[in-house]
């Protein structure tokens, strides 16, 4: 199925991608803060959270709705998770995903899967022949993501640290559109 638009919803199995809603913002202000050791190192967004800040994300004023598809990721529970978004900041044929996983659910394989599922539904766009995820070469976890679900490095570059725990060069993965069925993320969703 070819979409014009990223869906509102993603269906993951054990996990579910929502675009934020306005009644979010205090989940997502206690996950944040909750986790904010865990993100400082690598969200620039992270230090110094407020609940004002919580709020403009969830209503969709922060970021640019042209280029950002922004999910929060809630598991069976109703329990919010972590975030993940598809960003068009690669030219018109690839998109960039991301993820951050609040601290007391890591290590279950949930930014896999969220970032799987976005990967599907950017494949799913017109247009889109490639999926990219970027990480600073220090971030271990992030790299482990990529790896796990058959992203290809492809690229290796000096770039300005943005948080405390980046060391400024930037690891680039990439999932050509071809590669994607047979793919271990593709897997994931099986
Ligand atoms: C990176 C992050 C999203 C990973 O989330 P997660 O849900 O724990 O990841 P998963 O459970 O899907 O694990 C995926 C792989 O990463 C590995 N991994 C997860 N955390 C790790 C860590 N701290 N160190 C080393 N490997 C790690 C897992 O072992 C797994 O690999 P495997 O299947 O080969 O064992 C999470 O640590 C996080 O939120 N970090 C802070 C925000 C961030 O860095 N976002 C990315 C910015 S580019």
């Amino acid at each position: 199925m070819t979409r014009s638009e990223p869906p509102d919803v993603v269906d993951a199995g054990r996990l579910t991608l929502r675009r934020p809603r306005p009644d979010d913002g205090a989940a997502l202000y206690e996950a944040v803060v909750a986790s904010a050791d865990h993100l400082r190192p690598w969200m620039p967004w992270a230090g110094g959270y407020t609940p004002e800040m919580a709020e403009a994300f969830v209503a969709g004023r922060l970021g640019d709705p042209e280029a950002d598809a922004n999910y929060l990721v809630w598991d069976g529970d109703a329990a919010l998770v972590g975030g993940s978004g598809l960003h068009r900041r690669l030219g018109p044929a690839a998109i960039e995903v991301g993820y951050w996983v609040h601290v007391a659910h890591t290590r279950r394989g949930y930014a896999s899967l969220a970032a799987a599922a976005l990967t599907g539904v950017a494949f799913s766009l017109a247009g889109v022949d490639a999926v990219e995820i970027h990480h600073d070469e220090a971030n271990t976890a992030s790299r482990a993501v990529a790896q796990r679900l058959g992203f290809v490095h492809v690229a290796t570059r000096p770039d300005e640290p943005l948080a405390p725990g980046e060391v400024g060069v930037e690891w680039q993965w990439r999932m050509a559109r071809q590669a994607w069925p047979a793919s271990a993320g593709a897997r994931l969703l099986a």
